[in-house]
């Protein structure tokens, strides 16, 4: 099955501006209309534990961020906010506090969610458009969030400057993102493996029908390739080299060759600087157990799946999103260990925000998946 993803981007029509947008040739920004300039700026927005990404009605993902801010211990003052923040991720001086404040798709920190959000809806949107008019905002939540965590994300939005909140749930967005036939009365499935969460969720009618939450994501598995290597090495890595670690070496399945790639540290015995080699077959140890959990839900979701939503799944197969996504040969594990057909979709870390701004640019067809956000 091919996932048809941003195709359904080229050319849409506008459904308030009520005209026809049409994206560049080279995936480079939309050409917009008259209409879309005067009353463009609605945006959708997925504050992911990781990732910040805002999708800006008829231009498409417009910004793409790490959710991290760094403040002056002292004032709480702001000091630098998305990439520029996380360049200083274990590297702050003590004054200096690099925060993020969203821990497992909600909120942690309010105030700095709020000011975090203002500063990147005020990168997207034109000066004189915001002052204006406030956007219309969708906002994605992750589908076991309480009414407080919700009504939290909204009154952060608020807080930007929008005019009217809507909340989407996550994996219906992710599904609606990666092209799957949401409204259809057929069953589709997706599995999106965010950086705190996991979420499984079988689709029909424009609702979930069976869902999986489990609270493991891509930062426990860096977790856990920093603990190991603390165990078995003696050696101290930081978030980050875990995290790389993970992306050059991590694998759900054994892969064909076995790598190895070098990493610095902190040696626990000397206290000084030391680097060590470490292989393939150590970091899949290392996040054996957390891959296990989440071949587990993916398992659990389909077992609690009605018969004939089960069936349609065994044709067309479930599809991955969220940057977990791209962790190598977790399609085919999770193929081999279910026996229904994987496919990882096109752009796994933009298909929340792609499904959420095509919620936001076909409010009428997709309005039973959008709720008002109290
Ligand atoms: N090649 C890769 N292999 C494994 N993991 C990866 C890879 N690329 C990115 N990731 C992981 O994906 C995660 C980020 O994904 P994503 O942006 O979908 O999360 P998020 O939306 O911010 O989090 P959540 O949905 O849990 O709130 C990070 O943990 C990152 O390490
Ligand atoms: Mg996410």
């Amino acid at each position: 099955m091919r996932v048809p993803l941003k195709d359904s981007f080229r050319v849409l029509r506008d459904p308030v501006a009520g005209i026809w947008v049409r994206r560049a040739a080279e995936g480079g920004r939309l050409d917009r209309g008259l209409g879309a300039r005067l009353f463009g700026g609605d945006v959708a927005v997925d504050l992911g534990t990781a990732n910040t990404r805002i999708f800006v009605r008829g231009e498409g993902v417009s910004l793409f961020e790490p959710s991290v801010v760094t403040v002056e211990v002292a004032t709480e003052r702001l000091l630098a906010v998305g990439a520029a923040a996380r360049k200083m991720l274990g590297r702050a001086p003590g004054n200096i506090a690099v925060v993020r404040p969203l821990r497992r798709g909600v909120i942690a920190n309010f105030e700095l969610t709020a000011q975090m959000l203002s500063h990147f809806i005020s990168q997207v949107r034109r000066p004189l458009l915001s002052s204006l008019i406030g956007p219309r905002v969708v906002v994605c939540v992750p589908s076991e969030a309480t009414r407080v965590e919700i009504r939290a994300l909204r009154e952060a939005v608020e807080f930007s400057g929008a005019r009217e909140v809507f909340v989407v749930e996550e994996p219906l967005a992710a599904a609606i993102g990666a092209g799957l036939p949401v409204s259809e009365p057929r069953g589709s499935m997706v599995v999106d493996l965010g950086a705190g969460k996991t979420e499984v969720a079988v689709i029909s009618l424009g609702g979930i029908v069976t869902r999986s939450f489990i609270r493991i994501g891509g930062e426990d598995l860096d977790r856990a390739i920093a603990t190991y290597i603390q165990r078995e090495h003696k050696l101290t890595v930081g978030p980050v080299s875990a995290e790389r670690l993970k992306m050059e070496l991590g694998s759900a399945l054994p892969p064909g060759e076995e790598r190895s790639v070098e990493v610095r540290g902190r040696s626990l015995l000397s206290g000084f600087p030391q680097t060590i080699t470490v292989s393939g077959g150590e970091i899949r140890e290392a996040i054996g157990v957390q891959v296990e959990a989440i071949v587990a839900a993916v398992r659990d979701t389909l077992d609690r799946t009605p018969p004939d939503l089960a069936s349609d799944i065994m044709d067309v197969g479930m599809v991955l999103t969220g940057g977990g996504a791209l962790l190598r040969r977790l399609d085919e594990r999770l193929r081999r260990e279910t026996g229904v057909p994987v496919h990882v979709a096109d752009d796994p870390l933009e298909c929340v925000t792609l499904g959420a701004g095509r919620a936001l640019e076909e409010m009428d067809h997709h309005h039973s998946s959008l709720l008002p956000g109290d």
